[in-house]
């Protein structure tokens, strides 16, 4: 059976969610479920909205100020980490995964081959809309709009608009 540290596994949410309001000055509703962590750190004013789900190993989930983090979204940080500046939208259900698993060989399964991270970046400034999986190794530069329902598998330049699977820029924010 998998290790448990039976001290989180016993904690409440509700516990840990006002833990880190009361440290950070942000709100989180007591509906989601923030790993409890020395390396997730989350910026002032910082709007985490119902059943949100933040998961971090080695790596550090670092979310600046004046960010909204809508209903339903999954940040994981893998061994490399998510770092997301400050005034940044994320719109519900969408998926930040800081991780992919290893699958290059047929010789095992792919469970047992272990997993890659090379990290997320986010800038200032960004609005993710809605049901966006967003995948390892990429940033988001300042100012960029991703469009509901994309998949960016590939850096998004500053003040642009991306939409689609693969997320493609359309066009640049005036
Ligand atoms: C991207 C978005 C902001 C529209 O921006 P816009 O500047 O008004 O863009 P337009 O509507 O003029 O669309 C430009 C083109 O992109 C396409 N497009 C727009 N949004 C798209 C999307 N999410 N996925 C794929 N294509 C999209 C349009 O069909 C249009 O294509 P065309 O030129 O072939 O006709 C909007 O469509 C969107 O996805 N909003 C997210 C909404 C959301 O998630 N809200 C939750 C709040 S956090």
């Amino acid at each position: 059976m998998a290790k448990i540290n039976i001290r989180r596994y016993l904690l409440p949410s509700i516990i840990t969610n006002i833990y880190y309001m009361l440290r950070f000055k942000c709100y989180i509703s007591l509906k989601s479920e923030i790993q409890l962590s020395r390396n997730i750190m989350i910026g002032e004013k910082t709007r985490i909205s119902s059943f949100v789900v933040m998961k971090v190993n080695e790596g550090k989930l670092r979310i600046g100020n004046n960010c909204t983090i809508n209903s339903f979204c999954f940040i994981f940080a893998g061994e490399k980490g998510v770092d997301i500046g400050n005034d940044v939208l994320i719109g519900s259900n969408s998926s930040i995964h800081a991780l992919n698993y290893d699958y290059k060989s047929r010789e095992k399964h792919i469970v047992d081959q272990g997993t890659i991270s090379k990290g997320i970046t986010i800038e200032d400034d960004v609005w993710i809309g809605a049901n966006t999986l967003i995948v390892d190794g990429v940033t988001i530069s300042k100012g960029a709009v991703v469009g509901g329902g994309s998949v960016v598998t590939k850096n998004i330049p500053p003040y642009s608009l991306a939409v689609g699977v693969p997320a493609k820029v359309i066009k640049e924010r005036v």
